[in-house]
């Protein structure tokens, strides 16, 4: 089975040593008395008791008011951001989603900080984009706004530097309030509408009781066929708030394409202390590593809360071939206890705890031992009981997508 981590480009990290003035691939990367080096990971340090404790300071995007902080949200934040779109990518090309024809693929990210959405767009085009199906780089053009222009203009250098490395990499850069409903729509009738929509850990910086008109200007800004992903952190409060917006925006009418398997709302909001969140296998960088180890962050695997929405009916499930009688995301780790397994997945039947006993294990369920955390799976034949349900030796459990959003081929 493919489980191959992501493993950071080295176009980018050669464009973010050009932009920070630093040294991140040598050995010794984070462990030198440079004082460059030494300011951010103080800056991180200060970064990481923000994002996490003091929700309040974080409030439109306050924490990146300084050029140390901006700097330091770059080393650290920016690079354990890039991946997390990749998973959604993968899945909406599975659905055909970059087959353009000669039309350029027109991407707008909302919210945009230095540009992690964008830089993650472009770099996973150059990378493993669907060039077989006539996504260029030159037919795409972005657009990155921010409310804050120091941001943008941080972005900008980015930009520059990547362009020495991927000369496609262009595009506007246009400061935008997402609280200013009023020049969300002015925007959107200067720019036109988009493919490709991202607003990536910025939702949670947004007042809640403007999100149902917020999520009808989005479906404004969208073309019908376009699909907008919105990624929020995992922790429990933040990622329930990012499940509350995507049970809104079914309501307005809306498609959940993935992770969901289904369009009902979310069961992890009936019950107050659950959540929903993916975790991610990367290969932790030196610098990111000695990040770590110097101020008590970890980053081993890559965890967020994401939606890929659409205005047209269409759900990745419809993606396989194969039509079986359950289509389930599992929504937490897998127990591997003495005598069984037990994982919850998620499906048009709600959350739902499997079960597994060993000595049952066949050649049709054995997989459901391999699972993990957000790999998407087809099940047949399992016996429901008042509180969970139970695997027999003649169920079925197909592992069809990991993850990482990576095909499963090798039954
Ligand atoms: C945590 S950063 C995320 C940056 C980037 N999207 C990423 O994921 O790395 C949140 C961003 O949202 C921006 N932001 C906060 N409130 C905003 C608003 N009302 N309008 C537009 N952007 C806003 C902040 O300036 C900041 O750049």
């Amino acid at each position: 089975m493919n489980r191959s981590p992501f493993v950071l480009p080295q176009v980018y990290i050669s464009t973010l040593e050009a932009v920070l003035g630093l040294d991140l691939t040598s050995k010794h990367a984070g462990r030198s008395k440079d004082r460059n080096w030494k300011e951010l990971v103080a800056g991180v340090a200060e970064l990481s008791k923000g994002l996490t404790i003091d929700r309040v300071q974080t409030q439109s995007g306050v924490y990146l008011s300084t050029p140390i902080a901006r700097r330091a949200y770059m080393l650290y934040y920016m690079t354990t951001n890039l991946f997390k779109l990749w998973p959604a990518f993968r899945e909406l090309s599975l659905a055909g989603f970059f087959e353009q024809g000669n039309r350029p693929l027109t991407h707008l990210d909302l919210g945009g900080g230095p540009g992690t959405a964008v830089w993650s767009f472009v770099l996973w085009l150059e990378l493993e984009g669907p060039k077989q199906e006539g996504l260029q780089q030159e037919s795409f053009n972005f657009i990155l706004t921010d409310l804050l222009r120091s941001n943008l203009e941080d972005a900008r250098q980015f930009q520059i530097e990547l362009a020495k490395r991927i000369p496609e990499a262009k595009g506007l850069f246009e400061s935008l309030d997402l609280s200013d409903l009023t020049a969300l729509k002015a925007f959107g009738a200067r720019h036109g509408k988009f493919k490709l929509l991202t607003m990536m850990n910025a939702l949670n910086e947004l007042d809640e009781a403007k999100d149902e008109e917020l999520i009808r200007i989005l479906f404004e800004l969208l073309e019908d066929e376009g699909a907008l992903i919105i990624i929020e952190p995992s922790s429990r409060e933040i990622s329930r708030r990012a499940l509350r917006f995507r049970d809104r925006v079914i309501a307005a009418g809306g498609s959940i394409f993935a992770p969901c398997t289904h369009n009902n709302n979310c069961p992890a909001l009936t019950k107050e202390g659950d959540w929903c969140h993916t975790e991610i296998q990367w290969e932790r960088p030196l610098f990111i590593n000695a990040i770590d180890d110097e101020i008590g962050t970890l980053r081993l695997s890559l965890k967020d809360t994401y939606s890929t929405i659409r205005k047209r009916a269409g759900n990745i499930r419809d993606s396989f071939p194969s039509e079986a009688e359950v289509s389930a995301r599992i929504v937490s780790e897998l127990f591997d206890e003495k005598g069984r397994y037990r994982a919850f997945f998620c499906s048009d039947r709600g959350r739902e705890e499997f079960i597994l006993n060993k000595r049952e294990e066949s050649p049709s369920n054995r997989q459901f031992g391999e699972t993990r955390r957000y790999d998407l799976v087809q099940i047949e034949s399992f016996e429901p009981r008042p509180h969970d349900v139970k695997l027999a030796p003649g169920s079925t459990v197909n592992i069809v997508l990991t993850s990482s959003g990576a095909r499963i081929v090798d039954k």
